[in-house]
């Protein structure tokens, strides 16, 4: 667990003082994605760095596990702690096997463990080892190098992780897939990630639970649901924009909202030459909605995972799940 208690930072320049951090307080349980949201400027960037003490905190403490970082040995500290920043920070003289084991090779692990590990992780996100592991960074492509940095701070197992916009510079269908990709990994790993966005979309599809700042405060600590179903002021209502129930569609999948009618059919043979639209189930609505509006039918059969007839799901059978504003399926429509 990661408690913040009243953390505070005043940066101090000459005469000026600027009040970063002023006074957040919240806990992030462990296993579990935090996203720090918030506009340019909030402090999101200096919340994340006094965790790992790359920036001193001005008052306040920050605890993992119930010890205070401060009475940490920061060594010890770091090396519990993977960090990941935006420009994935690969360094350009290592090969991509001597970059994920920058760590491993500080804590004097032997040759073969090191190659074992960098082979395992480049496996993991979908580069083979023997095609990657000698090239340089510069011979990746954008996607692939923050994967490649993603793998470094995993490299050493550390509990905790701090990512600084990872996927801020790849354009939207890598990034997509980056992160669900990411998702996926994280199913198994099961690591405490402190993770820097300022886009909504991605808090949404990562988070367990986001903390929204503004100016340096803490506007609301809350899972996707909560926030997007109860924003608590003006701010948070603004940033989350107003397709919220849209948005929450996007948490659902075609299996729950069945389940909820109570609506699973027996299964039946799919025919595919009747040319019905088709979803998943683990489609989320969103997607499931918009295939189910730019059909012909006006409706979308759902297949299981072996191609089978689960069941027809209309644009009404939305109506039962949530407040979906009529001007918004038109917006999802266009
Ligand atoms: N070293 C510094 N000295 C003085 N002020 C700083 C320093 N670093 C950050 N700040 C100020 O602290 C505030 C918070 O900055 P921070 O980098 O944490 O924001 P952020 O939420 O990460 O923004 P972004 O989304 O643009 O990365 C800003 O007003 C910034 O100008
Ligand atoms: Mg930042």
């Amino acid at each position: 667990m990661i408690k913040f208690d009243k953390v505070t930072k005043i940066y101090e320049s000459d005469s000026k003082k600027v009040t970063a951090v002023d006074s957040i307080s919240f806990e992030v349980n462990p296993g579990e994605i935090c996203v720090f949201l918030g506009p340019s400027g909030c402090g999101k960037t200096t919340l994340l760095r006094m965790v790992n003490r790359l920036i001193p905190i001005t008052g306040g403490k920050i605890e993992v596990n119930g010890q205070d970082t401060q009475s940490l040995d920061l060594i010890k500290l770091r090396r519990s702690i993977g960090y990941v920043i935006q420009q994935n920070g690969l360094f350009p003289n290592l090969t991509i096997e001597e970059n994920i084991c920058v760590v491993p090779k500080l804590l004097g692990w032997d040759r073969v463990k090191m190659k074992k590990r960098s082979d395992e992780l480049l496996d993991l996100f979908g580069l083979q080892p023997d095609e990657f592991s000698k090239r340089f960074p510069w011979e990746l492509s954008g996607g692939q190098q923050q994967r490649v940095g993603i793998a470094r701070a995993l490299a050493a197992d550390p509990p905790i992780m701090l990512m600084d916009e990872p996927f801020g510079a790849l354009d939207p269908i890598i990034r997509e897939h980056i992160q669900n990709e990411f998702l996926k990994i994280q199913e198994n790993v099961k690591k405490t990630i402190l993770f820097v966005s300022h886009d909504i979309d991605e808090a949404i599809r990562l988070a367990n639970k986001i903390a929204i700042f503004k100016d340096g405060h803490l506007m609301q600590y809350d899972t996707p649901d909560d926030i997007l179903a109860s924003p608590k002021n003006k701010f948070v209502e603004d940033f989350i924009g107003s397709d919220s129930s849209l948005k929450r569609l996007t948490l659902l999948t075609v299996r729950d909202l069945l389940e909820k009618l109570g609506r699973f059919r027996k299964q039946t043979k799919y025919d595919p030459h009747r040319s019905q639209s088709t979803i998943q189930l683990s489609d989320n609505l969103r997607t499931a909605l918009s295939i189910i509006l730019s059909s012909h039918t006006g409706e979308a059969v759902v297949l299981g995972q072996n191609g089978d007839k689960l069941g027809v799901l209309t644009v009404s059978d939305f109506e039962s799940l949530t407040s979906v504003h009529p001007s918004e399926v038109t917006a999802i429509r266009c």
